[in-house]
């Protein structure tokens, strides 16, 4: 009886066939309630010696179990092979593919830096994970400066030396250490600082920041390009004036406000009632940074410039909330172009 049974296992094992009335017959033949072989054999169960009734049942078992295997492996292969065939519907309209579009941060980082391009500055890049000295100690920031708290960092790990940088001046650092002037580099990149998210601030932004030092640059160079940029940026009829600040790298330092662009200067909501629009910090490279990358300050000065490209962005297309363009909604990407 059993050897009966495994012959039966066998006969399945290598049955196969693509046709579906042929697999129906295969699985009638051995599992049909009316004198299917599983069938049957089941009704043998009670003849069976007592001894014998174990192996019986798991032998069975396992030829009731292979059938069904076989059967539903054998009509999902059918199905697969069918879909190629007969159910494909050539009348049916295709999925359409979304047409992609550029990120607005994209789109103005690219037309920052093909302006600053067309005045000769060619593009630098620096590490997102930086040490200290790239980031900080090289740009005039001394250890313990209170001026560093005007960046609040992410550190890396427990090493203080390591850190997420706060601006892309660590690429102008990096550029300079290299290379004697001319240098005439523009920074596009990633910067990290520890800020609450808010419409206004994110703890992950970017920058351009742009770097010139050659013998005789002066402030009236530095005043000019950043006109030129903001002319070819914001339109002919844009203004530009610069406030006196503060960076440890840059002495005299500056901040550049252009006139609003939604009121034209007569002041506004956006622009507080101010009629301008704050948008970069700049200055004269300070001698203590030429020095630190070995480049003679007493030959050579240099002006230095630093841009948010969200911000440039929001004034550019009227965007109200910075966390818009990290959400990447589809619809907000779209409508700008
Ligand atoms: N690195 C400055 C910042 O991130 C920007 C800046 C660059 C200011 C160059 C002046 C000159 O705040």
């Amino acid at each position: 009886m059993i050897e009966n049974i495994k012959q039966h296992i066998n006969e399945v094992k290598v049955y196969t066939s693509d046709n579906i009335s042929d697999i129906e017959q295969f699985r009638i033949k051995f599992l049909s309630k009316k004198g299917g072989i599983v069938t049957n054999l089941f009704k043998e169960f009670r003849n069976i010696p007592a001894k014998d009734k174990k192996e019986y049942g798991q032998v069975l078992n396992k030829l009731k179990l292979s059938v069904e295997e076989k059967v539903s492996n054998l009509k999902s292969a059918l199905k697969t092979a069918d879909t190629g065939k007969k159910d494909f519907d050539l009348s049916l309209p295709g999925d359409s593919i979304e047409v992609g579009s550029r990120h607005p941060i994209s789109i103005v980082r690219n037309e920052i830096i093909e302006i600053f391009n067309r005045l000769g500055f060619s593009i630098a890049e620096g590490p997102e994970i930086e040490d200290d000295w790239h980031n900080f100690s090289a740009l005039n920031f001394p250890k313990e400066h209170p001026a560093r708290d005007m960046q609040d960092t992410f550190f890396v790990e427990t090493n203080p030396d390591i850190l997420l940088r706060t601006h892309t001046s660590n690429g102008q650092v990096r550029v300079m250490e290299n290379k004697q002037p001319p240098i005439r580099i523009i920074v596009p990149g990633r910067v990290f600082r520890n800020e609450a998210i808010s419409a206004r601030a994110h703890c992950i932004f970017h920058q351009v920041e742009g770097l010139f030092i050659e013998e005789n640059v002066s402030f009236a160079d530095l005043k000019q390009t950043l006109l030129y940029f903001a002319k070819e940026f914001f339109g002919e009829e844009t203004k530009i004036r610069l406030r006196p600040s503060y960076f440890p790298f840059t002495e005299p330092s500056a901040e550049m406000d252009i006139s609003c662009t939604l009121c034209n200067g007569k002041g506004c909501n956006v622009c507080k009632y101010t009629g301008w629009l704050e948008i970069l910090g700049c200055g004269m490279v300070d001698p203590n940074v030429l020095e630190s990358s070995n480049i003679d300050s007493e030959k050579y000065t240099g002006f230095a410039f630093g841009m948010g490209i969200e911000r440039i962005a929001m004034l550019k297309f009227g965007i109200k909330d910075l966390r818009m363009y990290f959400e990447n909604d589809v619809r907000f990407l779209k409508q700008i172009q």
